[in-house]
């Protein structure tokens, strides 16, 4: 029997991947060109995913790849380790490591670690414990740097470079840590780095002109997938799973979705599951509504959480961006039908609702609520 063909909460490639087609070739091409490309989209709209598989057919085609998340790390030093062991292991079998620690290193030597007691591949852990003044560590984040330039000349091969959840780097001390990096990779010229973040305020900020990344390469701004691709894309995994479509089923599941990748694929992956459990053979707008009750029955407690920790005016407003469909806030109208105070203080909670993730700005006027379901519960549960 087929498995179930819709993944979400991980990176996504091959069947599960949609569309993006543009923005594939445009990443590939540019990391190939050895340029330093920034790619930023709020949360959940698909750059790991992308960047997943722009590093996969890369490697395919030679390049050596490497991927590091930088928000996984608790601390600068800490992201050097996992930054300067991924670029260590790339590529290189379990009894070589040492070896090429020792060309690699030129000044610093990391304390590497072998274990082989466990299943699977050996277990490489790699660190800097003598690293702990400050002027120490600025000369381990330039040995780090550079170490993409000096594997690319020693193997003769580019390299593609991810860091992935990079605003990160701005929770690592004042922007130091961007003037380092930038300075070792503007001379790289066999080495392409994507820099991918989901908080674009941060990120955005972060190419300013004062800014040590301003002008350091192309900007590549993810927008959502064209809901009619992505309508189609839904159809014909139904119905290459055996479950044929309702004309209209992704389009509808898109919409109530809010066309967020994610949320898009919860919606798909769990009506399928109830498509199947129940035997069916069609999947029908019908059903995706039956989902959806489960789903906002099975959420709820959190959602009740959620609920409870915000404010009177914070349930307002919120009450207000998804009755009215995040527009016209602080017009005059929407504030009396909602019985909200006056527009500076919904500006103002408006922003302490972005700040807590739950809702985000959609262009220069309007919100959405970052979670379909979350929308759907306040639109529902609520008074
Ligand atoms: N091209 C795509 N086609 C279909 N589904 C996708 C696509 N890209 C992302 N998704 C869906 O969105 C989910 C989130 O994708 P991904 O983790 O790549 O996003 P992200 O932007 O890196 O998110 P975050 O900001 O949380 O790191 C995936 O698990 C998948 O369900
Ligand atoms: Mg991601």
């Amino acid at each position: 029997m087929a498995d179930n063909p819709f993944v979400y909460g991980e990176i996504v490639t091959d069947a599960a991947f949609a569309d993006r087609e543009i923005e594939r070739d445009r990443l590939a091409r540019d990391l190939l060109a050895g340029q330093k490309v920034f790619l930023i989209s709020p949360r959940r709209y698909g750059k790991s995913s992308l960047v997943r598989w722009v590093l996969r057919s890369l490697a395919r085609q030679g390049l050596l790849t490497v991927e590091v998340t930088v928000a996984a790390s608790s601390s600068y030093v800490g992201f050097l380790e996992a930054y300067a062991r991924a670029l260590l292991v790339a590529d290189t079998p379990a009894g070589r490591v040492r070896q090429w620690a020792a060309e690699l290193f030129s000044t610093i030597r990391p304390e590497i670690r072998i274990d082989t007691d466990v299943p699977g591949p050996p277990r490489i852990a790699l660190g800097f414990p003598s690293i702990h003044r400050e002027r120490d560590v600025a000369r381990l984040a330039g040995e780090v740097f550079a170490l993409p330039g000096r594997i690319a000349a020693a193997r003769k091969r580019r390299l593609a470079i991810a860091l992935d959840e990079f605003q990160a780097v701005t929770t690592f001390g004042d922007d130091s840590v961007e003037h380092a990096l930038r300075a070792a990779v503007q001379d790289q010229r066999q080495v392409g780095y994507v820099f991918a973040g989901s908080e674009p305020s941060l990120m955005e900020r972060m190419l300013t002109s004062r800014r040590p990344f301003y002008k350091a390469g192309p900007v590549m701004r993810l927008e959502k997938i064209a809901p009619d691709d992505f309508a189609a894309f839904l159809e014909g995994r139904f119905a290459a799973t055996g479950r044929r479509p309702e004309p209209g089923l992704g389009a509808a599941i898109v919409d109530l979705a809010g066309n967020v990748p994610y949320d898009v694929q919860r919606l798909a992956h769990e009506m399928w599951d109830d498509v199947r459990a129940a035997g069916r053979r069609t999947a029908t707008v019908e059903d995706l509504h039956t989902t959806l009750t489960r789903l906002l029955v099975e959420q709820g407690p959190m959602f009740e959480d959620a609920w409870q920790r915000l404010t009177l005016a914070q349930r307002a407003v919120l009450r207000a961006v998804v009755l009215e469909d995040g527009r016209e806030l602080l017009g005059a109208d929407v504030r009396a039908r909602h019985r909200l105070s006056t527009a500076s203080s919904v500006q103002s909670t408006l922003g302490a609702l972005v700040r807590a993730d739950l809702i985000a700005r959609h262009g220069p006027r309007r919100y959405v609520v970052t979670d379909s379901l979350f929308r759907e519960w306040v639109a529902r549960q609520t008074y």
